[in-house]
């Protein structure tokens, strides 16, 4: 079974992980998932070598440090901010002081418990990179479930390489003919949540889909297997982009995923669809 990261990431792969990894090739010697987010995909793919990046420093921050500290300490630190600052699910001025407190201080192991707390365990920051997500009251904590997940997560994450960079200053020369890179991206087409200005980066464009889908022509003209996840029909809209790219190329479009919004299977109504799939060289 699929090892669960600890963390509610948006956009996370682990509900469809099967789907997905479905269609993975066998036998990776260097595996690359270049938009990483809570690592849902690259702890459960077996490779070689593990190169997981993604450009949300913070949740990479958290992720380094998952890997720095023995599991012990960890969960020592974990138990002992719950017990300093009060978290607790009730208690939203415990939550309030420890946020201005991780602002000011930014370790990356006060994030992850800051998150554990606060509204649907999201990592949300304001344009100067203050996190201002708001409590979790009577939802969210720091469960059992959770650390579970921490344990088993922590043990696949040893010998992950992580980076924080945008996919374009990636240095792809780490994957040689016969390897894979995953690129999970935001989506263009449903990716309000990315380009809401509250995650403190900067949004997805058509441009940036222009540049990962030449970078990935590239990668295949040189051997190197991909696969792509996207949505490439929402609401009306087509990605035509993606779609021309992907027959120009001879390239295989999956469906893995798709959604009929209050669904009426007997309409032609267009505007309920949501086309999410997998694009792969090989
Ligand atoms: C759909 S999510 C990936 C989710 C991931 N597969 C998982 O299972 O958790 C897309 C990710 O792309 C990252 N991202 C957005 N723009 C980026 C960029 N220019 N370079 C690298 N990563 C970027 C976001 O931070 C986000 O984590």
């Amino acid at each position: 079974m699929a090892v669960k990261a600890p963390f509610n990431y948006i956009g996370n792969k682990y509900r469809i992980i099967d789907s997905i990894q479905e269609f993975f090739p066998e036998n990776i010697d260097t595996f690359v998932d270049i938009f990483c987010g809570g690592c849902d995909v690259s702890i459960n793919t077996k490779a070689n070598n593990v190169y997981a990046n993604d450009i949300n420093y913070f949740v990479i921050g958290i992720l380094e440090e998952f890997q720095k500290h023995d599991v012990d300490y960890i969960l020592k630190y974990i138990d002992s901010t719950i017990e300093k600052w009060q978290l607790s699910k009730t208690n939203e001025g415990g939550y309030k002081a420890f946020r201005d407190h991780y602002n000011q201080t930014k370790n990356p192991l006060d994030l992850y418990v800051l998150m554990c707390f606060s509204f649907n365990y999201q990592f949300r920051f304001n344009s100067s990179h203050e996190y201002n997500n708001p409590f979790g009251r009577n939802r969210s904590s720091f469960n059992e479930v959770m650390r579970n997940n921490l344990v088993l997560f922590k043990r696949q994450i040893e010998d992950i390489q992580f980076s924080a960079l945008d996919f374009c200053a990636f240095d792809y020369d780490v994957l040689k003919p016969g390897d894979f890179i995953y690129a999970d991206p935001p989506y263009l087409l449903t990716c309000g949540s990315y380009n809401d200005g509250k995650r403190g980066f900067r949004g997805w464009t058509e441009n940036d889909d222009y540049n990962l889908l030449q970078i990935l022509t590239e990668l295949s003209d040189r051997g190197v297997n991909f696969a792509l996840s996207n949505v490439i029909e929402h609401k009306g809209l087509t990605n035509d982009t993606i779609i021309d790219w992907s027959a120009e190329n001879d390239y295989i479009i999956h469906g893995i995923n798709f959604n009929y919004d209050n669904c009426n299977y007997h309409t032609n109504n267009r505007d309920n669809v949501t086309k999410e799939v997998l694009i792969t060289n090989y």
